[in-house]
């Protein structure tokens, strides 16, 4: 049975949301003859709402309806509360707080982005055994009160005063004859959708890791994980007295430090009853944190009287991965913590500062770890239905959807053009066409507004870009300042995004689209190369990131590809295998050194440890991915750039090429209908375990390796098919599988003790071996920090090192013992 939804929006008399309120309690009651066969409430607000029937909370949602497209796409919860209901008198409320409609949103300090007061929606549908219904709708019965809950907002924390919650006032026989009034408040029932994502819930929760007493005296928790959600408390103390939590990610100096939240205050409060026992948890905001700071707790904390909550979309967990190396397993962890953490609704930047938006540049960069880890058609399906509506309305896709900026978003790579790219990542993992289907319309529109854009040459040329946001080589106030020309970036990511149009298009057998989109391709390609590479495949800039971007987007030839490869080996080797890229470049860069034989050098890369790395912040005790590669500083303090956040997942996009380098399981045809697994070890790891859950089933991969004997476990399920490619074997085995369990085992022979190295070794052999040539570098870099070694320039490639080290000005002893030990600890061959 449905019934429409024909309730309308009230909102308290009283109030204004147009400042922070307190929040507000709506209430009526109604009499029921008879049980009903079945109860069903539906309900929303414009704000966030709690409801309440009968003396409990009703359901186990929180922070609903969620923040999307209010206007187009407001999300209604249904909740079967057939048991809650009683034969007589029943009472039906809602708390309501401030939430994305009214509180402030972004930087900006701009609030009240969807409404200027608060307002519930709901619909109370009662199925009587002889098939009539009785609804029970918000309309002027409803009576509101302030209670408990004074302040509310989701980046400054929650304030309650128990002492002025209203006892009782949920159930029925309470007396509100001193409750306001409500009126109708109009808002277009048009925008009310049934939800597309998951519900946010609380997922899971965390004991106290330790109980610090800081420097300064102040008692701190420390829940071990940064995480976002919030604090639940088992108080008991006197009537009247406070307790203040804040929030930190980060200790410095061994005091918790509030740098990472820039404004938001991300403070609680709890003001006690005083009569015994008392539980409490905010339930209108959420705060990104490991640490608590507590204030004012009565008596001695112990580690029941806390546990952090985290809160999360709930989505279901689809991806697993779990190496012979810690510091990788914490990188993996850290990814899943922050993606984790920035699927509170949306897929946001970060979930601790002032502002925790739905930045499209950060979830095209993770978008295929995400879809790996998570099943995110919910959250991710939802939030494009936004971006589609949000754009058409517009005429732009906006750099934050929801749109909350007060300027428009001009179309810009990486960031844009998730339109287009994201919804193929969707098709790519989940093999379903209507994903597509969905956002064709988006996807063209975007890329024919940038088609026109394009100058004579056919490159997207002007505009404002992010380029390579990020890079650590851009100036610290301008994180779109990097090494690599910000049009280069635009026209590569064009090339890409142009050929996934094209693809969509034949999948979708739009043949005259795909003509189109395919010509296109073709000229932002020849473009691309006429101004940015040479014949032989050199790419101007030589950054890494431009090199990423030529050879993992199919820009170049093979012959070129080749060239580029080796470039950006050198490139890589050059920093010493500390990271030199951004947003655009990051994700891409293991691949494209893997793409061009370059396997050494990417896990060289992928296991460096000093700054900036993937595995410095690791090392630094991190538990989520940075926003910045030196968010922490090597002497343990907050980079001070103001946009220093703890918890973007953007740079945590490495873990896909772990996916499928390390677990080796890429799919082959959308859906892992087809699926290659090709485990590529290196950097000395002796295992590696994957799992992922397909539309299909799980497949599974684990590879292990003791002494010369390898193994090697296979399952993939019914509906697909495989090829294998099994790592080290001594005849580079490839093996088509169906599906099923499938082991191998067998010995390997040793490489013959690889590559002899020593001072007598020219620089050339010790730079072909990226082991030795790490070892070399590091002592080099050492001893003479900041110069550039360059192992391959023509004129110090053939000489010996003993001979060069003569040319090294004030080379002491021991630099040259040093160096002369790099080299005899490194070798080239399989690991030990
Ligand atoms: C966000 C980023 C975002 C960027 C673009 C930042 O403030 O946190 O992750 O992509 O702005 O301007």
């Amino acid at each position: 049975m449905t019934t429409a939804w024909t309730a309308a929006f009230i909102t308290p008399a009283s109030t204004t949301g147009v400042t922070d309120e307190p929040a507000s309690y709506l209430r009526r009651e109604f009499h029921v003859s008879e049980q009903p066969i079945r109860a069903t409430l539906h309900v929303t607000a414009l704000g966030l709402v709690e409801p309440h029937l009968n003396g409990a909370v009703v359901g186990d949602e929180v922070l609903a309806p969620g923040w999307t497209s209010y206007r187009h796409r407001l999300v209604v919860s249904t909740h079967t509360v057939t048991d809650q209901i009683r034969a007589g008198a029943n009472a039906l409320g809602a708390v309501l707080g401030e939430g994305w409609a009214l509180g402030r949103l972004g930087w900006e300090d701009r609030r009240n982005h969807y409404a200027d007061r608060p307002a519930l929606w709901l619909q109370l549908e009662l199925e009587y055994p002889d098939g009539s219904v009785e609804v029970i709708r918000t309309d002027s019965e409803f009576t509101s009160h302030a209670g408990g809950v004074r302040e509310n907002s989701i980046y400054d924390g929650e304030a309650f005063d128990a002492r002025l919650e209203p006892v009782g006032w949920d159930l029925p026989g309470f007396d509100d004859s001193e409750w306001g009034a409500t009126e109708e408040f109009d808002w277009p029932v048009e925008s009310l959708v049934s939800p597309a994502a998951e519900p946010i819930r609380r997922i899971e929760e965390l004991a106290p890791v330790e109980i610090l007493t800081t420097p300064q005296g102040r008692t701190v928790v420390d829940f071990g994980q940064n995480i976002s959600g919030w604090v639940r408390l088992k108080v008991e103390g006197t009537t009247g007295s406070t307790i203040t939590l804040r929030h930190a990610e980060v200790l410095f100096d061994g005091e918790a430090d509030f740098e990472t939240l820039r404004t938001a205050k991300a403070t609680d409060s709890y003001t006690l009853r005083g009569d015994g026992i008392e539980e409490w948890e905010p339930r209108f905001t959420f705060h990104g944190f490991r640490y608590l700071q507590l204030d004012g707790w009565p008596g001695e904390l112990t580690a029941d009287s806390v546990r952090a909550v985290v809160v999360h979309s709930d989505m279901t967990r689809t991806g697993w991965l779990e190496t012979s190396n810690p510091l990788l397993n914490q990188l993996h962890s850290n990814a899943v913590w922050s993606m984790r953490d920035n699927f509170v609704g949306v897929p946001t930047d970060c979930p601790q500062r002032d502002e925790r938006l739905g930045w499209t540049g950060d979830i095209n960069a993770f978008a295929p770890t995400a879809a790996f880890l998570y099943d995110v058609r919910g959250v991710l399906g939802s939030w494009l239905k936004d971006l589609a509506v949000e754009q058409q309305e517009k005429g732009f896709v906006p750099w934050v959807v929801p749109d909350v900026l007060s300027t428009p978003s001009s179309p810009t790579a990486l960031w844009s053009d998730v339109a287009v790219s994201l919804p193929w990542t969707l098709y790519r993992e989940y093999g379903d066409e209507t994903i597509l289907a969905d956002a064709y319309e988006s996807m063209t529109t975007f890329i024919r507004q940038v088609a026109d854009l394009l100058d004579d040459n056919g490159l997207w040329s002007t505009g404002f870009q992010y380029g390579d946001w990020l890079d650590p080589d851009a100036p610290a106030d301008n994180p779109a300042g990097g090494k690599t020309d910000r049009h280069l970036v635009a026209a590569a990511y064009l090339y890409r995004t142009t050929r996934e149009m094209a693809d969509t298009a034949q999948v979708l057998g739009r043949a005259d689209d795909h003509a189109e989109f395919t010509s296109l391709a073709a000229r932002v390609r020849t473009a691309f190369l006429n101004e940015y590479v040479t014949a032989t495949g050199r790419v101007v800039n030589e950054s890494a990131t431009a090199y990423a971007l030529a050879i993992t987007f199919d820009l170049l030839s093979a012959d070129q590809m080749a060239h580029a490869g080796d470039q950006l080996a050198k490139i890589v080797a050059r920093a010493g295998y500390r990271i030199s890229t951004g947003f655009a470049g990051t994700p891409l860069v293991t691949d494209a050194l893997t793409a061009t034989g370059h396997l050494d050098e990417a896990y060289l890369l992928l296991l460096e440890t000093s700054a900036p790395s993937f595995l410095y912040p690791v090392t630094m005790g991190a538990t989520t991915i940075w926003e910045r590669w030196d968010s922490i500083r090597p002497d343990g303090s907050v980079n001070p750039s103001g946009m220093t956040s703890l918890n973007h997942y953007a740079l945590g996009a490495v873990v896909d090429w772990m996916h499928r380098t390390i677990g080796g399981l890429t799919a082959t045809e959308p859906g892992y209908r087809a699926v290659r697994i090709a485990p590529q070890p290196g950097g000395e790891l002796t295992s590696a375990r994957l799992r992922h859950t397909t539309r299909y089933g799980d497949i599974s991969v684990a590879w292990a390796k003791n002494a010369d004997l390898v193994t090697v476990d296979v399952t993939i399920p019914e509906g697909t098919t495989g090829d294998v490619v099994l790592p080290w074997h001594p005849e580079g085995l490839t093996a088509p599988i169906a599906a099923g369990e499938h082991h191998w085992e067998y010995q390997i022979v040793e490489d013959a003790a690889g590559v002899a190295l020593s001072l007598a070794s020219t620089l050339r052999e010790v730079a072909d071996d990226a082991r030795a040539w790490r070892a070399f570098t590091d002592v080099f870099a050492r001893h003479y920090p900041g110069i550039p070694l360059d192992a391959k320039a023509p004129e110090a490639a053939a000489l010996p090192i003993s001979t060069l080290l003569d040319y090294v000005p004030g080379a002491s002893a021991e630099f040259r013992s040093e160096i002369e030990a790099s080299l005899i600890t490194s070798s080239n061959g399989l690991p030990a």
